[in-house]
């Protein structure tokens, strides 16, 4: 049978990104030969602990990596071009356009000063030739896209509720259409029923306007509900990505299945799953499987090379070497 996924064309691919931090006590190595591809109409989720990279490869994707981070490798191909060989100009054209960010953060990146009718229409103004009225109408209608009431659009970011202006930055992120959106944690420090509405949000935004979406957060439940596909990350590198499902259902890397085992459940009362032991410095990463000093299943050929990612099933990829051994022949 012929899998429906693998005729969907890639929107993006992120191929071996590197991205370090040089400081002055050594290179931060905040992703690692990093590989995955959207495909179109797909959201992927990317999941992971505080401070495992997860923010540096979605800023990477757009180049807009804080200093002193530097893209030290790889390749990011949006429709098979790879942005890394474009000029900045070229870049600041097609950023927005192509694709948009919402930022980690991003309700508390809206200037206090400016209403939201001069924030978003000043926005929309430096990148298309649109004023006056129609300027007055498109953000309307873009408020309007993501549910909030035309009268939002006189006020002021205080006025506004963390949920609101949240689907404010939503809403500046599909200004000009893109096809793919990064969005960086939107749902955290939010509460849990404001979370859903702005997650609906996003998958009513995915649906009309048919966008890709690489979706960052740390809920696993929110997660399950809304993306396509998973994508793990671990210290720098991506241990795992596959169909939502399989990540859920049987996932493959010991990393992964702490992450889900450690999802709460109340039918099922067990002790907390505490993943024990501390990630290691990202200045100096072990050789080897990056995840060795605290997987339990850690065996000696864990340690000689850095495993690559290998196809489990369509779509479906794992950086362990333990996985070969279980892989059936
Ligand atoms: N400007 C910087 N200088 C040095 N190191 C940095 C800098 N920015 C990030 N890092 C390091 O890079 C690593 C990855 O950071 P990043 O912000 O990408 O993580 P994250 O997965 O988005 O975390 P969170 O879930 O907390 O948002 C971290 O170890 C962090 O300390
Ligand atoms: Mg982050």
């Amino acid at each position: 049978m012929t899998n429906v996924h693998m005729e969907i064309p890639k929107v993006l691919e992120v191929n071996d990104l590197s991205v370090h931090y040089l400081t002055p006590r050594g290179a931060v190595i905040a992703a690692n030969n990093v590989n995955f591809y959207i495909r179109q109409g797909e959201i992927v989720g990317l999941v992971g602990e505080s401070g495992c990279g997860k923010t540096t490869v979605a800023m990477a994707i757009l180049q807009m990596v804080q200093s002193p981070g530097k893209i030290m490798a790889g390749e990011i191909k949006i429709n098979g071009q790879n942005l890394l060989d474009l000029s900045e100009a070229e870049l600041r054209r097609r950023r927005w356009r192509e694709l948009a960010l919402v930022p980690q953060g991003a309700m508390n990146s809206l200037n206090p000063v400016l209403k939201i009718k001069e924030q978003m229409g000043d926005a929309i103004a430096a990148h298309e030739p649109i004023r006056g009225r129609a300027l007055k109408e498109r953000v309307l209608e873009l408020l309007d896209d993501v549910g909030l009431p035309a009268r939002v659009y006189n006020l002021y970011p205080h006025e506004l509720s963390g949920g609101m202006k949240q689907r404010v930055c939503i809403a500046m992120a599909i200004a000009l259409n893109p096809p793919i959106i990064i969005a960086d944690e939107p749902t955290s420090a939010l509460d849990v029923v404001v979370q859903r509405v702005v997650a609906q949000t996003l998958l009513d935004v995915k649906r009309r306007l048919g966008v890709s979406m690489l979706m960052i957060g740390h809920d696993m439940g929110l997660q399950a509900q809304m993306v396509n596909r998973v994508a793990v990350m671990y210290a720098g590198n991506l241990v795992e990505i596959g169909p939502v499902e399989a990540i859920f259902e049987a996932p493959q890397h010991p990393y992964t299945q702490l992450l889900i085992e450690a999802i709460p459940s109340i039918d099922e009362r067990k002790p907390l799953k505490v993943t024990e032991g501390l990630t290691h410095d990202l200045r100096n990463p072990p050789p080897g499987c990056i995840f060795q000093f605290r997987c339990p299943l850690v065996r000696e050929a864990c340690l000689e090379a850095r495993p690559p990612l290998e196809r489990v099933a369509a779509d479906h990829f794992v950086a362990c070497p333990i996985y070969r051994y279980r892989r059936p022949a």
